[in-house]
C-alpha cells in the first residue's frame, strides 16, 4: 500500500502529495504505483479503471461488449476444452512462499536481456490474430500500448492490419516481432519474411503447432471462421508475391469483389491448412532471415526442446496454443519445469498459457522461463475501448508483477529462482 514514491516525499501541502503519487517525476515511476492512481483517482476525482483489475470480471465485462461469435472465438478451444483449464489448474500447483525482512524497495528491477535487446519487463505481446474482431482499431491499438512500454509486440501472420501500418502504430525503433505460420509456398514465405525485415520486425516466432486447424467446438457450432470473411487476412492482401500469383491485386482501387474474397482465401488456405514444418526447412528460413533471431512456438516437449538446440535456433517458446489446439493435452506450466532443465542456458525460453495475473507470471518466471507472452487478457482488454482498455490491463499485469515480486522479498527479476515456490501436494492437483 506504500508503494509510491509519496514514500519519498518531505512534509508537503496534501495537493504537492498527490501530485507526487499521480504525476511522479520523471525516471521515478514505477509499475506498482497503478495501484495508487487508481485508489487516488477513484477517491479524489472520482475516476474509476476502464475495467475490472480482475481477470475473471474483466472477461465478463468484454463478454458483455463483443459480439457473441466475437467472444467464443477467443474464450474457446480444441475439442473439450480440457487444455484451457489444463493451462489454468497447471498453475495452482505451485504456491509462493513469500520472504520478509528483506532490503526490497517499492522499484523492483524487473528487466531482462533478450536476444541482445533489454526490456523493461519480461513480458511480450503473444501473437495474436483478428484483432478488428474485437475492436475496429484492433492492432494498431496494442501495437501502439506496447510501444509506448517499450515491450515486445508480436505481429502473427493471421493479422487484420499489415505490416508497416503496424510498425506504425508501434512506433520507430520500438522492440516488433513477427510470428509466421508458415506458408506452403516457398516464395510467399520469403515474401512475407522480407516485408517483415523491411518493417524493422527484429525477431522472428515461426508457430508451429497450427499448421492445421484445432478442432474448435464453439467456432464449428456456429460455422464461424472470421477469415473466410476477409478478417484476419491483410498480411495476405497487401503481400506482392500473392498479387503476382493470384494475378491481380486485390487491394488496387478497381479490384472487384469476387478477386478480394479469392485473396483473402488464398492466405487463409496456404497459411492454415499448409504442410506440417519439418526440422529440416529451418535452413529455408535462415535464407531471408540471415542469423537474426528465430523462436519456435509451440513446443511442449523435452524432446522437441533438445532438438531446438540442435537445429541453431535462438529461442522456443512453451505454448500450447492457449489450448486451441491438441484437447487433453499438457497444461503448459507443468511442461516446463522438465524443459528448463534440459536446456535452460542453451537457448532462450519463452512461456504462455493461461497467465492472468501477476502472481501467475512470477510463479513462470520463477520456474525458470525468461520471459512470458500474454494473450486473452490483452484481447479483452481491447474490447474496452481499443487502447485504453489495452492499457489498463497491461498496466495492471504489470503493476501485479511488481507487487508480488517485492512482496515475495525480491528486488530483482534475476532473483526469483524456483526456490520462490514450493509444489502444492495439498490439493487433487498436486504433482
Ligand atoms: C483469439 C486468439 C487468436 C490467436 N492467434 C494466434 C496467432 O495468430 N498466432 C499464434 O501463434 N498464436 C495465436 N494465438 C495463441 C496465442 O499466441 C497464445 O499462445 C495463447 O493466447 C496463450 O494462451 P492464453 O491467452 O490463454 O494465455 C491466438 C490466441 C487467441 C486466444
Amino acid at each position: 500500500m506504500w508503494g509510491s514514491s509519496a514514500l519519498f516525499a518531505s512534509a508537503q501541502s496534501a495537493q504537492e502529495l498527490i501530485d507526487s503519487v499521480l504525476n511522479p517525476p520523471p525516471g521515478s515511476e514505477h509499475y506498482s504505483s497503478y495501484s495508487s492512481a487508481i485508489y487516488y483517482n477513484h477517491t479524489l476525482y472520482n475516476q474509476t479503471p476502464i475495467a475490472s483489475t480482475n481477470y475473471d470480471r474483466l472477461e465478463a465485462s468484454a463478454k458483455l461488449l463483443l459480439n457473441p461469435a466475437a467472444y467464443n472465438y477467443a474464450a474457446g478451444g480444441g475439442g473439450l476444452e480440457k487444455t484451457v483449464v489444463a493451462n489454468r489448474e497447471a498453475f495452482d500447483h505451485w504456491r509462493i512462499v513469500p520472504r520478509v525482512m528483506r532490503d526490497v524497495l517499492p522499484a523492483r528491477n524487473l528487466s531482462t536481456t533478450l536476444f541482445g535487446r533489454t526490456y523493461p519487463a519480461p513480458i511480450v505481446m503473444a501473437p495474436v490474430g483478428v484483432q478488428t474482431l474485437f475492436h475496429p482499431d484492433g492492432e494498431r491499438a496494442t501495437s501502439k500500448v506496447f510501444g509506448e512500454l517499450g515491450l515486445p509486440y508480436t505481429l502473427s501472420t493471421a493479422s487484420s492490419t499489415g505490416f508497416a501500418d503496424v510498425a506504425a502504430s508501434n512506433g520507430l525503433g520500438n522492440p516488433r516481432w513477427y510470428q509466421l505460420y508458415w506458408p506452403s509456398d516457398d516464395d510467399l514465405t520469403r515474401s512475407y519474411l522480407q516485408t517483415a525485415l523491411d518493417n524493422e520486425y527484429e525477431v522472428l516466432v515461426v508457430t508451429l503447432d497450427t499448421w492445421d486447424l484445432g478442432w474448435r467446438t464453439r467456432d464449428l457450432d456456429q460455422g464461424f471462421f472470421p477469415f473466410i470473411l476477409g478478417v484476419g487476412v491483410q498480411i495476405g492482401l497487401e503481400d506482392p508475391v500473392a498479387h503476382q500469383k493470384l494475378g491481380f491485386n486485390p487491394l488496387a482501387p478497381n479490384a472487384t469483389q469476387e478477386q478480394k474474397q479469392t485473396a483473402a482465401l488464398y492466405h487463409t488456405v496456404v497459411t492454415s491448412r499448409g504442410i506440417s514444418p519439418v526440422w529440416r526447412n529451418i535452413t529455408k528460413l535462415r535464407e531471408v532471415w540471415g542469423e537474426r533471431p528465430i523462436v519456435l512456438k509451440g513446443i511442449q516437449s523435452v524432446e522437441d526442446a533438445k532438438l531446438a538446440v540442435q537445429y541453431g535456433v535462438q529461442g522456443i517458446i512453451l505454448s500450447n496454443h492457449g489450448g486451441r489446439q491438441v484437447d487433453g493435452a499438457i497444461g503448459s506450466l507443468d511442461a516446463l519445469p522438465a524443459i528448463v532443465e534440459a536446456v535452460k542456458g542453451k537457448i532462450t525460453i519463452g512461456f504462455d498459457g493461461g497467465i492472468r495475473s501477476g502472481s501467475d507470471i512470477f510463479k513462470a518466471i520463477a520456474l525458470g522461463a525468461d520471459f512470458i507472452q500474454v494473450g486473452r487478457p490483452i484481447l479483452w482488454g481491447l474490447a474496452h475501448e481499443g487502447e485504453k482498455g489495452v492499457r489498463h490491463v497491461i498496466k495492471s499485469l504489470l503493476a501485479e508483477f511488481e507487487i508480488t515480486v517485492g512482496l515475495a522479498g525480491y528486488a530483482a527479476l534475476k532473483d526469483v529462482q524456483v526456490g520462490a515456490l514450493v509444489k502444492n501436494t495439498w490439493t487433487n492437483g498436486g504433482t
